[in-house]
């Protein structure tokens, strides 16, 4: 079998060459003497020509290949007479791997919309678009581990199936093993009887690794984790998904104005990183979904991030003439309004908001000594909102244990917790991006379900 060379890596080096290259095809073309194939493999945005000659022997089966089919193509590579592509290939041979019946296959050459794109969430990853996206997303999972490796952070694991809810917010979806369709095994209060079910207890997916990773921050130092996490909020946005992927960074010794620092750098790196491998597939994006996208991409590289108090920001809205749909209270959480409205209006430039009431705000978080806020960091960026959600940790066992009160949780199952606030606590911080909007930010793209493979909301969980 002939070495496959990707199209991502042909180069004027290999011109007069021959080359075997191997793809789906996008379009075709035939005219009296030749047919026009244009093959795609997935490395590179524009795809390649390939010539195929009538008088090769087999072109009568050639002739008839339609979009969507799977072939080989061994031929010389030349450079390109036709404008907007640097090389095509003369055919010498075309192997045939998989025929696509033209006129079943869902990808015509019309654009369709995302919606169904959507639908074929298997096919779309064909499309220019989803190309584009999903190269872009494999950058920015490289450049986060770049980034952190660099550091010399440790890379944790932390786990899926969890026993606490880190945020408090009650949006977890359950696992067990006891069956729905039979009856449930009742205590004799009438509750499920966990003891039952597979882990003797009640467990759920993980909507954060980082109570587990503060574990590690607290023998290691600087750790990071990035995985799978999962929120069962019925929310049906363009920014929300019950699946989606967070890397959570934690640093020992560190307090809230270098963990800001530390999330600046971080985003920015990831924009360059993408800024300098994908000035193609962005070029794409640009053109089709927003005329903004590299500016804003480099505007955001260049710029200082703007730190405010919470409570000056909800002076700057209460003073500000935009009219919101949602008033602005001190105490009330902000809406994705708001926050758009100080970092694309107000500031023009990113923006780290600080010390959040505590009572918005999760258990785990500092105290400030004001006692009515806590020192939380949401860095909030255009078009997206929220992209980054952290804090300082409450590393005094007195308080945090007061706090656990207030809030009902049972201390007994925080008790490990705790144990890193009895024995050699440090004041530590960390943050969470969430991985979906930073790929969303960075390609334009308008909804969070277009740039995860297969997604998961409400009411959807096909493929
Ligand atoms: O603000 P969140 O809930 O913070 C945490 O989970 C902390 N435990 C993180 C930490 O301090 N280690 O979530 C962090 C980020 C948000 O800023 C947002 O970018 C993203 O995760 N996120 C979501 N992304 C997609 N769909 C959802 N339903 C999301 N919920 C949060
Ligand atoms: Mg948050």
């Amino acid at each position: 079998m002939s070495q496959r060379t990707r199209l991502a890596a042909l180069s004027s080096a290999l011109v007069g060459q021959e080359i075997c290259l191997r793809g789906w095809l996008r379009t075709v073309r035939n005219s009296k003497k030749f047919s026009f194939l244009n093959l795609n493999d997935g490395s590179t945005q524009s795809g390649i020509q390939i010539i195929a000659d009538a008088e090769l022997p087999d072109y009568e089966e050639i002739a008839k290949l339609t979009t969507g089919s799977a072939v080989e193509v061994i031929g010389q590579l030349v450079e390109s007479p036709g404008k907007g592509q640097a090389f095509e290939v003369q055919a010498q041979q075309i192997r045939i791997y998989g025929r696509s019946p033209g006129e079943d296959y869902p990808l015509q050459k019309k654009g369709h919309t995302l919606e169904f794109l959507r639908e074929i969430a298997h096919l779309r990853l064909r499309t220019n678009t989803f190309g584009a996206v999903f190269r872009i997303r494999n950058t920015l999972a490289d450049a986060v581990h770049r980034f952190f490796q660099e550091r010399g952070f440790l890379y944790i694991h932390t786990p899926i199936i969890t026993a606490s809810d880190t945020e408090g917010a009650g949006a977890l979806f359950q696992v067990t093993t006891l069956s729905l369709d039979q009856r449930l095994p009742l205590t004799a209060q009438g509750k499920p009887d966990y003891s039952a079910d597979f882990f003797g207890r009640p467990v759920f997916l993980t909507v954060s690794g980082q109570l587990n990773v503060e574990a590690f921050a607290c023998s290691f130092g600087d750790v990071y984790t990035f995985g799978p996490t999962f929120r069962a909020e019925n929310s049906n946005t363009s920014r929300h998904l019950a699946e989606f992927w967070m890397i959570e960074p934690e640093v020992a010794f560190c307090e809230l104005s270098d963990l800001v620092q530390l999330a600046a750098d971080f985003l920015k790196f990831l924009l360059s990183s993408c800024l300098e491998r994908h000035s193609e597939d962005l070029a794409f994006l640009q053109k089709m979904y927003d005329p903004e996208l590299c500016a804003t991409l480099e505007h955001i590289v260049s710029s200082e991030f703007q730190t405010v108090s919470y409570t000056e920001a909800v002076d700057i809205l209460q003073q500000s003439e935009q009219p919101f749909e949602f008033a602005v209270e001190w105490g009330a959480d902000l809406q994705s309004e708001h926050e758009r409205y100080l970092t694309e209006q107000h500031y023009g430039c990113p923006v780290v908001l600080i010390d959040y009431p505590r009572d918005i705000k999760s258990f785990y978080m500092k105290q400030n000594p004001d006692d009515r806020t806590v020192a939380a960091m949401d860095v909030l960026f255009p078009r997206i909102g929220e992209i980054i959600g952290g804090s300082q940790r409450e590393d005094n066992l007195e308080q945090l244990q007061k706090r656990l009160r207030e809030l009902d949780l049972p201390e007994e199952e925080y008790g490990w917790y705790l144990d890193l606030r009895r024995y050699g606590s440090v004041p530590h911080s960390g943050f969470g991006l969430g991985f979906e909007r930073i790929v969303q930010f960075v390609t334009g793209m308008k909804n969070i379900r277009d740039v995860i493979p297969f997604p998961r909301v409400p009411g959807h969980a096909d493929f």
